[in-house]
């Protein structure tokens, strides 16, 4: 575990879909450099009720508040933010992570697969960075406790850039994430806002079990990852951390890739 370190302290953070895999390391990240943390679910209670005691009861850690929402939903959204304002008394970080994957060849995918997808991955990272840029403006700066308005930090995906067969549902919302990130950037940058996004590879959580779970699997997954190791929850939580804090001040409309180099197509080492 890194030491701890306060400059987190006295900022509220809303990270969704926080009760496991990326989200819950993003939340104990922030956690325990001193932010208040949201701990954002949809199903699974009991895990995101753990991981808020657990930011809770642990020394130099902020508070936690478990909040059950379905970030696809305008109305949910809209009430969690309220539930947080009036629990923490602002919102000064939100990470719209919420996301997950229904893979089916073009040819076969449902209208429904698709729409799940997009609602959740981009419409509920859309209703979040919103509600998020109302408090930030209608609070005002808090020049004790950052130098930023707010920041927003989405998580996209290596499929931003990289095309995946089976998965155009789901690249399709993480390539959306660039243009909607980066417009949020353009016109709040000026009011002091950070809008930014991180891309993680291959990471070891329950979404890509099937790509890690048998040694054959992972031998499989680490040709594609140039520094041959999966990535860990953890690999994601200091980057988000970092990109929440005042070190990275001058960092805005940036999409950081923490992916072992997957994105340098190691496919191409041999060949082409
Ligand atoms: C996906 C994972 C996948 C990784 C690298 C992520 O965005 O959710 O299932 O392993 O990209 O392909």
């Amino acid at each position: 575990m890194q030491k701890p370190n306060k400059r987190l302290e006295g900022q509220t953070a809303i990270v969704t879909g926080a009760n496991s895999g990326i989200g819950a390391a993003i939340a104990l990240a922030l956690g325990r450099d001193g932010a208040n943390v949201v701990v954002n679910y949809v199903s699974h209670p009991e895990a995101a009720e753990e991981l808020a005691h657990q930011i809770d009861t642990e020394d130099l850690c902020g508070n936690a508040l478990a909040i059950q929402c379905d970030v696809s939903k305008e109305e949910q959204v809209v009430t969690m933010f309220r539930q947080a304002i009036d629990h923490f008394g602002t919102v000064d970080i939100c990470v719209p992570n919420a996301g997950l994957q229904r893979d089916a060849h073009l040819h076969e995918m449902t209208l429904a697969d698709w729409q799940m997808v997009l609602d959740v991955n981009l419409t509920g990272q859309f209703l979040c960075a919103r509600e998020a840029i109302r408090e930030f403006l209608h609070r005002g700066m808090r020049p004790k406790v950052s130098k930023s308005l707010g920041k927003i930090i989405h998580t996209s995906s290596v499929h931003q850039i990289i095309p995946w067969a089976g998965h155009a549902n789901y690249a399709a919302s993480k390539g959306a994430i660039v243009m909607l990130m980066e417009s949020i950037c353009q016109e709040y940058a000026p009011h002091k806002v950070r809008c930014n996004s991180i891309a993680p590879g291959a990471i070891k959580t329950p979404i890509n079990k099937a790509a890690w779970d048998t040694p054959a699997a992972l031998a499989e997954l680490n040709k594609l990852i140039p520094y041959k190791r999966i990535g860990v929850p953890e690999d994601i939580g200091s980057v988000a951390a970092w990109l929440a804090s005042d070190e990275s001040e001058y960092v805005n409309g940036t999409t950081i890739f923490v992916d072992g180099g997957m994105t340098c197509y190691p496919g191409f080492t041999e060949n082409g």
